[in-house]
């Protein structure tokens, strides 16, 4: 992160502001607030003018695994609120970017914003007529509202991983890249096990705007071969 020249590392990093507990306010709503008030990378990213702290997580995982270039056919799965896609839109200058979430998204220069389900029966056929063909990168940050039950978690958020790989499967051009979300244990290794003949080089990278207690960690996969 010390590198990273756009992320702000300002002497304020230690004073860590303090939520005193509110009657009313129950306690994980004071924690969440603490963890808001304390993270780096809210704040840097709303004076960088990004809607959301994720825009970080997709700048760091392109410096660690280089995937995004200039002129690819790009879609964003999960882009609500936009934070992926306002890195992309200025990052990729003569491609093609549709981003996709179930919640609606404000525009973004240069993005095509489809409103649905991506799970859902048509969506696929959808996205590659907004794209104007087969996607050169399919990126997914789906994830579903946590529980706090930790098994739950997991499974709700490999499925959405899954229909991410599956899109990808079906429509990557070849020599394409995947990049999606995942939470580790449990199912990640048999889904890694099912995309590995798939690819010429997956890792798993973790940014480091990935708080360090969640479970979360990207797959990047490169190199499609397409049968
Ligand atoms: C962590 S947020 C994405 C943040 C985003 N990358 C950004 O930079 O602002 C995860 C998103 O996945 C979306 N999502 C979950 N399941 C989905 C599905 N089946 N189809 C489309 N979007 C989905 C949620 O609505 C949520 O907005």
């Amino acid at each position: 992160m010390g590198k990273n020249k756009d992320f702000p590392l300002g002497a304020g990093r230690n004073q860590k502001t303090r939520v005193k507990s509110a009657r009313g306010r129950r306690s994980s709503s004071t924690r969440w607030l603490h963890r808001q008030l304390n993270d780096p990378y809210v704040s840097s990213a709303r004076s960088a003018g990004f809607r959301s702290r994720a825009a970080w997580k997709l700048i760091q995982l392109d410096e660690k695994a280089q995937f995004l270039s200039h002129n690819a056919r790009i879609v964003d799965l999960g882009a609500a609120p936009g934070g992926w896609s306002q890195v992309l839109s200025s990052r990729i200058k003569s491609g093609n970017i549709v981003a996709i979430d179930v919640l609606e998204i404000e525009p973004i220069a240069g993005v095509q914003i489809i409103q649905g389900d991506v799970s859902e029966r048509g969506v696929s056929g959808t996205i590659v007529e907004a794209l104007g063909g087969c996607p050169d990168i399919v990126l997914s940050d789906m994830a579903a509202p946590t529980t706090g039950h930790r098994q739950t978690d997991h499974l709700r958020t490999m499925n959405l991983c899954e229909i991410a790989l599956d899109f990808a499967i079906e429509n990557l051009n070849r020599g394409g890249t995947v990049v999606a979300k995942v939470f580790q244990g449990g199912t990640q290794s048999s889904l890694l096990a099912g995309i590995k003949p798939l690819f010429e080089n997956i890792k798993h990278v973790k940014p480091a705007a990935s708080r360090k207690e969640s479970p979360e960690i990207y797959l990047v996969a490169k190199g499609f071969k397409k049968r």
